[in-house]
């Protein structure tokens, strides 16, 4: 009588890669995440191909003295994203799909997602080219696909262009589409050791409007993302349904830091049974439309589905 089914393949693993650490050193609000060393990573992305994930989304951590005004060491050759990323591609190959998050508040100083204008505004048009430039330097490093999460206007557009013009016509765009302005990225600010104080609602969607976010999915759709994401995720069921019911590519839901934190805050406590809260919040994202979740729960999730299966 099983309506859902969850299949690994579905999963997708975020993964930070950190500048300055000789061991993989845990993220103390995202238990179970660590940062990690270019190696460890790679051998981290071994182990989701071996569980039988779909993909790995990295995050490039880069040391304090590294972040600047325009976050140049995103698009650096020899920045810790891209030297994360080739460490990965050089491990898995072709086998796992291996997303590039493309934006900038992890490596500018002020910890917005783009570039700042005279008024210390974020300046949308100038940070277009800027995304282009970091997407070229990933998908020069080997990842398949970027993943734009900055909300700027117009990015999408931008990003195909740079990497056609730069030869990259093959890697694809995730594009964070719907992006709402959240409290519920806290532990993953812990986890990037962002600069940042403030807000972000001049760029990223008011938690309480819906048709503005299925219009952000459909531009970024017209833009040619070959896929769409909703973020958060659990919260946000309500949108995760609308754009797969009008999307004609594949929707992805981010089930995000806060999220998984919240799960297991819970669990610790024992106020919540940890594999099934994750279980049926994945079925549920699923349910609700998404081709692919993003969780850090994957590598436990594919283990217990598998178990499940027998
Ligand atoms: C931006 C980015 C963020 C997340 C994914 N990409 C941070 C932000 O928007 O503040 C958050 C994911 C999470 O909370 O798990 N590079």
């Amino acid at each position: 009588m099983r309506q859902t089914r969850v299949h690994p393949a579905q999963l997708v693993l975020p993964l930070f890669v950190a500048d300055g650490i000789d061991r993989p050193a845990p993220v103390p609000s995202l238990p179970g995440v660590l940062q990690h060393t270019p190696a460890t990573a790679a051998a981290l992305a071994a182990e989701a191909h071996r569980a039988g994930l779909g993909g790995v989304l990295v995050f490039g951590v880069p040391a304090d003295t590294d972040k600047d005004d325009t976050g140049s060491a995103a698009w650096d050759p020899d920045g810790i994203q891209q030297r994360g990323i080739k460490a990965i591609v050089e491990t898995v190959g072709d086998d796992l799909v291996v997303i590039a998050d493309t934006c900038l508040d992890e490596f500018t100083s002020h910890g917005h997602c783009g570039v700042l204008d005279a008024a210390g505004g974020v300046d949308n048009d100038a940070t277009l080219e800027v995304y282009g430039r970091v997407a070229v330097a990933q998908a020069r490093a080997g990842a398949h696909l970027v993943a734009p999460s900055g909300m700027m206007d117009g990015q999408v557009r931008a990003i195909r262009r740079a990497l056609d013009v730069a030869g990259f016509s093959d890697t694809g765009i995730l594009a964070y589409a719907a992006k709402f302005a959240s409290s519920l990225y806290g532990p993953f600010r812990d986890a990037v050791g962002s600069s940042f104080a403030g807000h972000r609602r001049t760029y990223q969607v008011d938690p309480a409007n819906a048709r503005e976010a299925v219009r952000e999915a459909a531009l970024d759709e017209a833009e040619a993302a070959d896929m769409v994401m909703v973020k958060p995720a659990a919260a946000y069921l309500d949108i995760v349904a609308a754009v797969a019911a009008r999307s004609q590519v594949p929707v992805a839901a981010y089930h995000v830091s806060g999220e998984y934190a919240m799960i297991e805050a819970a669990a610790d406590r024992r106020w919540l049974d940890r594999r099934a809260a994750h279980l049926e919040t994945a079925a549920g994202i699923v349910r609700a439309g998404a081709d692919i979740v993003i969780t850090y729960a994957a590598l436990d999730l594919a283990g217990w589905l598998v178990e499940a299966e027998r």
